[in-house]
């Protein structure tokens, strides 16, 4: 039952269209989002590990949405950092995320709050989760990653970016592909090492992670 309370319990204030689009997740595709990062077990297992092989405390996700990525990012990392563009999505934001004394949440445009708000008031290593996307609109993954190159001190965080284009996968992504960040992660870290997800579950969206060469799994 609780999964089914999970996924109705806010039906009321959806539309019909995103009712009819979380029944058929739940029931067709047989998934929950409410555990954070679209469902995605595998994508949440592996950075809990980045989170551990970094020793990582700081956590640092652009697009808070409803705040359940960030819920799950909470129980991984000692603080969680979050921002989102949509102040109609504050009320249920605060709901969720209000009695958590590990987070802290914005509003704002993401770029523009990372530089005159979290970053100079934070310790790397940090694992920046960006999720601040719109369908075919890169912009604001090329602000968010130039502002992060502004700060030399993260050079050696970790980046892993949602819906991103996976080669040779059949995942779901926003059309972002390596080439088209690469000239400002090597401004962010010349030596930065890269690898996508090979297996996904709930919204099977792509993704890469982008790290410290010392830390990348031992598989790649
Ligand atoms: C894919 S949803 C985020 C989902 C959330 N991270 C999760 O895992 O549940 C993308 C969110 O990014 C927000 N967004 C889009 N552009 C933004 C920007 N420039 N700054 C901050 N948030 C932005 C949207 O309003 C939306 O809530």
């Amino acid at each position: 039952m609780k999964g089914v309370r999970e996924t109705f319990g806010g039906l009321k204030n959806y539309s019909k269209s995103t009712m009819l689009t979380r029944i058929w997740e739940r029931f067709w595709l047989g998934y929950n989002r409410e555990g954070g990062f679209e469902g995605d077990e595998y994508l949440a297992e592996e950075i809990a590990d980045l989170i551990r092989r970094m020793s990582i405390k700081t956590t640092v996700e652009t697009g808070t949405g409803y705040g359940r990525t960030t819920a799950r990012l909470a129980k991984m990392a000692d603080k969680v950092y979050t921002v989102e563009k949509d102040v109609g999505k504050r009320r249920k934001i605060e709901r969720r995320l209000g009695k958590l004394t590990n987070v802290k949440y914005f509003f704002g445009d993401s770029a523009t709050v990372l530089r005159e708000r979290i970053l100079s008031g934070i310790s790397p290593p940090v694992l920046f989760y960006l999720d601040a996307h719109q369908m075919g609109n890169i912009a604001t993954l090329l602000n968010e990653l130039q502002a992060i190159s502004e700060f030399p001190e993260y050079k050696n965080s970790a980046i892993v970016i949602h819906d991103f284009y996976v080669p040779d996968k059949n995942f779901w992504h926003n059309g972002y592909r390596y080439e088209q960040i690469v000239d400002l992660l090597m401004k962010i870290n010349p030596g930065h090492r890269y690898y996508y997800n090979t297996k996904a579950s709930g919204a099977y969206r792509g993704v890469i992670f982008i790290c410290p060469k010392e830390v990348l799994p031992e598989s790649i």
